[in-house]
C-alpha cells in the first residue's frame, strides 16, 4: 500500500499553523516527573478557586466525588489534546469498539462536541472555493462552516440507503475528465442520519470507501448516533474499514451522555489530528476540563460494559419513541405524506404530498397554529429552494405532545392544500 501524503489534503492556512509555546509547555509539564518544578505556565492558583468539592450522583445509584486534588486538575488548564487519563480511556474504548486497522498510526483529540471537530477538520482541508462532497440532504452545521468559504458543494443524491455510490463515482469521473478540481473530502453521517433517519448498510459503506481510495479523498465520518440505532446488527463504522488512513471519525457524547458537557472526540491519522490540535491551540485551548474529568470518572466507574449497557438502554428508550411517532404519523398523515420508519437517531423525515415547499407552511402557519418542525429546505444545499420535506424530532417530546404535533401537522397540510387549491382556482378563473 502506498503511503498517504497528508500535506496534499491540508490548506495553506492549516499548514501555516504553529504550536503556541505556552501550550507546548503545559503538555511538557503534565508529563514531566513529579520532581520537576515548573514556573513556566501562567496557571491560576487553584487555592483561590471557590469550589472545594463536586459530588455527582448517577441514575444507577452509584456516585463519585471530585476531591481536592481531582478538583484541582478538573478546574485547571490541561494539554490541548485532552485530559490525559480520558484520552487514554478513549483510546482503549475506540480500539475495542471499532478495532481500527493501522491503529498505531492514529491519534485522538478531545473536542467540544462534534461540531467543534467537524468545523476544525473542514477548515484544515477545504480552502476558498474548493469542492466538497456531501449527501444531497445533510446536517446544517456543516453548511454553517463552509458557506463563508464559498465552497462548491458537490451534492451526491441519496436513496433509502444513503449516498448512491454509482452516482458518486460518475460525478468524480466526470470531474476528472473535465479537468475540474477534485474534492479532497466527503462528509457522511452514516448511522441514524440527520435528517433522514437511515443507516448506510455495510456493503454501501465499503463501496463508498473503495471510491474514496480510487479518487483519493478523505471521509469525515460524523457519527453521533452510532450507538442510538434500532437495528439488531451493530453498524460497522467507516473507521473499522479504514485500511489506508483516510477516515476522520467524530464521536460525540452529546446524544448519549449529555449535550451540555460539550465533549466529543476525533480519531484519525496522527498528522490530521495534529492540524486540529494546532487549531484548538488558537481557539479555546482545550475542551472544558471539568466535563472531561467528570466523563473520565464515569467511564472508570462504568467500564466498557457499563457504558454499553447504558447505550442499550438509550436504544430501547428512543426505539419506543420512534415506534410511537411512526404509528402516529401513519394514523394522522395517511394519504397526506410519505415517510420511512427511522432506523436510528432522533428524526422522522416526512415528505408531504402535493406541497412543493414546506417552509412557509411550517414557519408561518405552523408557528401561529402551535406546531413547529424543521422545514426540509434547512438540510439542503440552498435553503431558499423549494423542498417538500419536514424533519420531526421524536427524542424529547412526550407521547401526548407527539400526538398533538402530528394531529396539528395534518391540519396544517390540509389547510395549505386547500389554500393552494383556492389560489389555483383563482389563477384559472383569471386566465
Ligand atoms: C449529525 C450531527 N453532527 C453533529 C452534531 C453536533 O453535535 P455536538 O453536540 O456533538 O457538537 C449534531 C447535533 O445535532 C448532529 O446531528
Amino acid at each position: 500500500m502506498e503511503k498517504m501524503d497528508y500535506s496534499y489534503f491540508k490548506t495553506e492556512v492549516s499548514k501555516r499553523r504553529r504550536p503556541a509555546t505556552t501550550r507546548e509547555l503545559t503538555k511538557i509539564a503534565y508529563s514531566a516527573p513529579k520532581s520537576t518544578v515548573s514556573l513556566a505556565e501562567g496557571m491560576p492558583n487553584e487555592e483561590t478557586f471557590p469550589f472545594t468539592e463536586i459530588s455527582v450522583k448517577l441514575y444507577d445509584g452509584s456516585s463519585f466525588i471530585l476531591d481536592e486534588s481531582e478538583l484541582g486538575a478538573a478546574l485547571q488548564y490541561i494539554p490541548t489534546q485532552g485530559y490525559p487519563p480520558l484520552v487514554q480511556a478513549l483510546r482503549e474504548f475506540q480500539r475495542r469498539a471499532h478495532a481500527p486497522p493501522l491503529w498505531e498510526s492514529r491519534d485522538i483529540v478531545v473536542v467540544s462536541g462534534s461540531q467543534d471537530g467537524l468545523s476544525k477538520v473542514l477548515e484544515a482541508v477545504i480552502g476558498t472555493g474548493d469542492p466538497f462532497l456531501v449527501p444531497d440532504s445533510f446536517y446544517p452545521g456543516v453548511e454553517a462552516v463552509v458557506a463563508p468559504h464559498k465552497v462548491e458543494l458537490v451534492m451526491i443524491p441519496q436513496d433509502d440507503d444513503g449516498p448512491i455510490p454509482e452516482i458518486l463515482r460518475e460525478t468524480l469521473r466526470n470531474r476528472e475528465i473535465s479537468g475540474a478540481k477534485m474534492p479532497k473530502i466527503m462528509y457522511i453521517n452514516p448511522t441514524g442520519t440527520n435528517p433522514t433517519g437511515i443507516i448506510i448498510p455495510l456493503e454501501r459503506r465499503k463501496e463508498i470507501y473503495r471510491i474514496a481510495c480510487e479518487y483519493n479523498f478523505l471521509i469525515l465520518d460524523d457519527d453521533p448516533y452510532h450507538f442510538v440505532h434500532f437495528d439488531k446488527e451493530e453498524p460497522k463504522s467507516f473507521l473499522s474499514l479504514d485500511t489506508e488512513g483516510r477516515v476522520i471519525r467524530l464521536d460525540s457524547f452529546s446524544k448519549v451522555i449529555s449535550s451540555g458537557l460539550r465533549i466529543g472526540f476525533m480519531t484519525a491519522t496522527a498528522p490530521l489530528i495534529a492540524s486540529v490540535e494546532l487549531h484548538l491551540q488558537s481557539s479555546h485551548l482545550h475542551a472544558p476540563t471539568l466535563s472531561q474529568v467528570i466523563l473520565y470518572k464515569l467511564l472508570k466507574i462504568w467500564g466498557y460494559d457499563g457504558l454499553m449497557e447504558h447505550y442499550m438502554r438509550l436504544r430501547y428508550f428512543y426505539k419506543n419513541r420512534r415506534d410511537v411517532i411512526s404509528m402516529l404519523a401513519h394514523k394522522y398523515l395517511n394519504g397526506l405524506a410519505d415517510f420511512n420508519v427511522p432506523k436510528g437517531g432522533f428524526f422522522l423525515w416526512i415528505k408531504i404530498r402535493g406541497i412543493k415547499n414546506t417552509w412557509k407552511m411550517i414557519m408561518q402557519r405552523g408557528v401561529t397554529n402551535g406546531v413547529i418542525m424543521a422545514p426540509g429546505a434547512a438540510f439542503m444545499k440552498d435553503p431558499s429552494k423549494s423542498c417538500n420535506a419536514i424533519r420531526a424530532s421524536f427524542s424529547k417530546a412526550s407521547y401526548e405532545e407527539m400526538d398533538l404535533a402530528m394531529r396539528r401537522l395534518a391540519q396544517l397540510i390540509r389547510a395549505e392544500l386547500a389554500e393552494n387549491d383556492k389560489n389555483n382556482y383563482i389563477e384559472n378563473v383569471d386566465t
